[in-house]
């Protein structure tokens, strides 16, 4: 059997964050962040409100509009770095709530990158026999892990969740997939709350992300290029092929300079950060329900998908959508 990707759902908080509020706190502006990043609103979650609430109710809007089941699912594969708790796993409170009695649970831990490899895994989970039907999700609510005195940081990320349906077919829509890591960053990305060092450096444990948001910048153009390239390849495609690049959503510029570099107008990438901010492993989702609701991905379109993130990590694969 082969993995086919056949159904999608989203779900965002509903506090929508403007560029003006930073304006009360720290010395930013809204001209700044729009030009820099080309976030206009990001949402943030309610106090009371955490990541398996957002993954739930995604799940429960995608099974609402195609009309699914869920009893059957048999794998459930949740990418994320904001967990409620690290134990029990999102997957697994997930698992227990939507009703999934036969599901193996699983968290995945690759940042950004962690939708990507959700593709991964799933496809290599049904192509092995063993699963037929598996849930891949990102949720974040990364504004429970933001500090809010870095101006660097604190105007990027907003909290949302996205998942995907990818089920045992007899033909599939899973083409070529990648996944891959860059270890020796681990310190330009980090989210910790242990005085521990990574590659020798002394981190902030702090409990809230810390970027090196020039580095990291730099490495995801050049890393996302060649991947993408290496994605072409393996699909035996050029780049004109590709009706729809749906990259992590960090940063507007980011997207902007991948496509250059590997040749693809920007008009056919699929972005979520611009109303949604940077969700971490929720933006692919969110971006590509956006681009399906408005009608712009059909039957038959060639999708690229490529995330990347703390880790550091990349991961993607190539859909051609059903
Ligand atoms: O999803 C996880 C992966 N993370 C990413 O992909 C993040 C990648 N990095 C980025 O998106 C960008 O590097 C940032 C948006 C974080 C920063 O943009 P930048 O163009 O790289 O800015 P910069 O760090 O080079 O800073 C340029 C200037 C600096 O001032 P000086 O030193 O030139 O005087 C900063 O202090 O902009 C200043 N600056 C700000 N100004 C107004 C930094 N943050 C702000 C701000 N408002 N919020």
């Amino acid at each position: 059997m082969e993995a086919k990707l056949t159904a999608i759902g989203i779900y965002a908080p509903e506090k929508v964050v403007d560029n003006h509020y930073f304006e009360q706190f720290i010395e930013t502006s809204d001209e700044w962040i729009r030009s820099r990043t080309g976030i206009i609103t990001r949402r943030f979650a309610a106090e009371k409100e955490f990541t398996s609430d957002l993954a739930e109710q995604a799940v429960r809007n995608m099974a609402a509009e195609y009309q699914l089941r869920l009893d059957d699912v048999d794998f459930i594969l949740v990418a994320t770095v904001t967990h409620d708790q690290i134990m029990p796993s999102m997957a697994c409170q997930l698992q227990y709530r939507l009703g999934m009695p036969n599901a193996a649970a699983l968290d995945i831990s690759a940042a950004c990158g962690g939708f990507g490899y959700g593709l991964v895994l799933a496809k290599g989970l049904i192509n092995s026999g063993m699963y037929r039907k598996i849930l891949v999700i990102g949720a974040e609510t990364l504004t429970k892990v933001t500090d809010f005195t870095d101006r660097t940081s604190c105007i990027l990320f907003g909290d949302g969740a996205g998942v995907v349906l990818i089920e045992a077919a007899e033909k599939g829509n899973i083409g070529a997939c990648v996944a891959g890591a860059d270890g020796s960053g681990g310190q330009d990305l980090y989210l910790s709350n242990q005085n521990t060092l990574i590659n020798g450096e002394e981190i902030l444990a702090n409990n809230k992300i810390v970027q090196n948001g020039r580095k990291v910048f730099k490495w995801a153009v050049s890393q996302m290029s060649l991947q993408f390239n290496i994605l072409l390849e393996k699909e035996g495609l050029s780049v004109e092929d590709i009706d729809w690049f749906v990259p992590h959503s960090a940063n507007m510029r980011i997207i902007e300079a991948i496509c250059k570099q590997v040749g693809l107008p920007v008009e056919k990438a699929l972005e979520s950060v611009s109303t949604y901010g940077n969700t971490s492993s929720a933006s692919i989702p969110l971006a590509l329900y956006e681009g399906v609701r408005a009608g712009k991905v059909r039957k038959g379109h060639k999708v690229m998908m490529l995330g990347f993130g703390g880790g550091l990590t990349y991961a993607g694969a190539i859909v051609e959508w059903a």
